[in-house]
């Protein structure tokens, strides 16, 4: 068999085995790159196609018509079978290309539990919201302070025994005028708050205090303080004892009492302790757990402020009077939720902050 295309019964022959065996490779082509090849084997420059239409111009002129037109269609089935396979694998080469390039965006994604406010935070959010209710504002202020701001302005004498290095954590000891602490009470903020303040004053002082404690079941070194103070000009003790009366209320109850004892603060004078009437038993049970059959439960520190206080920070104890009080957050949690240590604040032991969802 000549391949030359001059015989017709050969190119006939020719042409049918190139239409067939190009059909079957075109449809087994799985690349763009292997259509390629094909196509140019069966229709490009080399290929049997353009060798028969190279030698047309040798066959007899009667021959020529037909077998041109034979080659042609060949040539246009070939083409249009390689066209209509190019589309498929086009498609189907984005589509993997797609599918290997996706990101999937419902990855599993890492679910941390929600925190929620420590018991002591949730606490003092609650009894400072009490006396904002009561038209008070709240202060704050340094816990590295001057001795000046915890001790003298609040007239407590260099002699007092709360100022000795065992008592308070010094920052910078021995120099009066230089010494540095970390502020045992937030007493201190009240101080600052009226030298640049003008009565009358109604704030809440919250926040850390220190002291040289050591840890025991009602004791922590560091520990949390709200602290209140009062100054107008016709502020009296009954003042002070209404305030915290409706303070207990809010906080411990609506039938909660209140009774004060005489105390001593270098700041407040007179001075008192606020005991609050149990709010488990109502005093009436020896055997209550909550206030060990006392009936009354020790609350906090109050009192008139000393005017030696006012003439500290530049207000004249002839015009202006004023009440004080402080209490322990860490106490008052206690007591509200029956705790027995105040350990369990600093533990971090979830099975305990989680029985405060807030
Ligand atoms: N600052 C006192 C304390 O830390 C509490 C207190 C405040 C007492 C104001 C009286 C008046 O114990």
């Amino acid at each position: 068999m000549t391949t030359d295309g001059t015989d017709p019964m050969n190119l006939n022959e020719t042409l049918e085995s190139l239409r067939s065996e190009a059909a079957i490779a075109v449809a087994g082509a799985v690349s763009l790159d292997e259509l390629a090849v094909i196509e140019s084997a069966s229709i490009g420059k080399e290929s049997p196609i353009s060798a028969a239409r190279r030698n047309l111009g040798k066959m007899p002129a009667d021959e020529r018509r037909d077998a041109g037109r034979f080659i042609n269609e060949v040539a246009k089935e070939i083409e249009a079978a390689i066209a209509a396979r190019r589309g498929q694998l086009q498609r189907e080469e984005s589509a993997a290309a797609i599918a290997a390039e996706a990101i999937d965006v419902t990855v599993d994604y890492v679910d941390l539990p929600k925190g929620r406010l420590h018991v002591i935070q949730q606490v003092m959010d609650e009894v400072c919201d009490i006396f904002v209710g009561l038209g008070y504002h709240i202060e704050e202020g340094p816990e590295a302070e001057l001795a000046w701001y915890n001790f003298d302005a609040l007239n407590t004498p260099p002699d007092h025994p709360g100022r000795m290095e065992s008592d308070t954590m010094y920052l910078d000891y021995g120099k009066p005028e230089d010494e540095m602490l970390l502020r045992a009470h937030t007493s201190p903020i009240q101080a600052r708050y009226m030298e640049n303040h003008e009565p009358p004053v109604y704030i809440v002082a919250p926040g850390r205090a220190y002291r040289n404690d050591t840890i025991d079941a009602s004791h922590l070194p560091v520990f949390h303080q709200i602290e209140g103070l009062a100054v107008d000009t016709s502020i009296q003790f009954s003042d002070l004892k209404g305030t915290l009366a409706e303070f207990a209320r809010q906080f411990f109850g609506p039938e909660t009492h209140v009774r004060m004892r005489p105390h001593y603060f270098p700041f407040t004078e007179p001075s008192a302790e606020l005991d609050v009437s149990c709010f488990n038993c109502d005093g009436g049970e020896s055997s209550c757990r909550v206030c060990k059959g006392v009936g009354w439960l020790e609350m906090l520190g109050c009192g008139m402020v000393d005017p030696n206080v006012f003439e500290a920070v530049g207000y004249d104890p002839g015009e202006v009077t004023g009440f004080a009080f402080g209490m322990g957050v860490e106490r008052l949690a206690m007591v509200r939720h029956g705790i027995d240590s105040i350990r369990h604040f600093i533990d971090n032991d979830v099975r305990f902050l989680n029985q405060f969802p807030g």
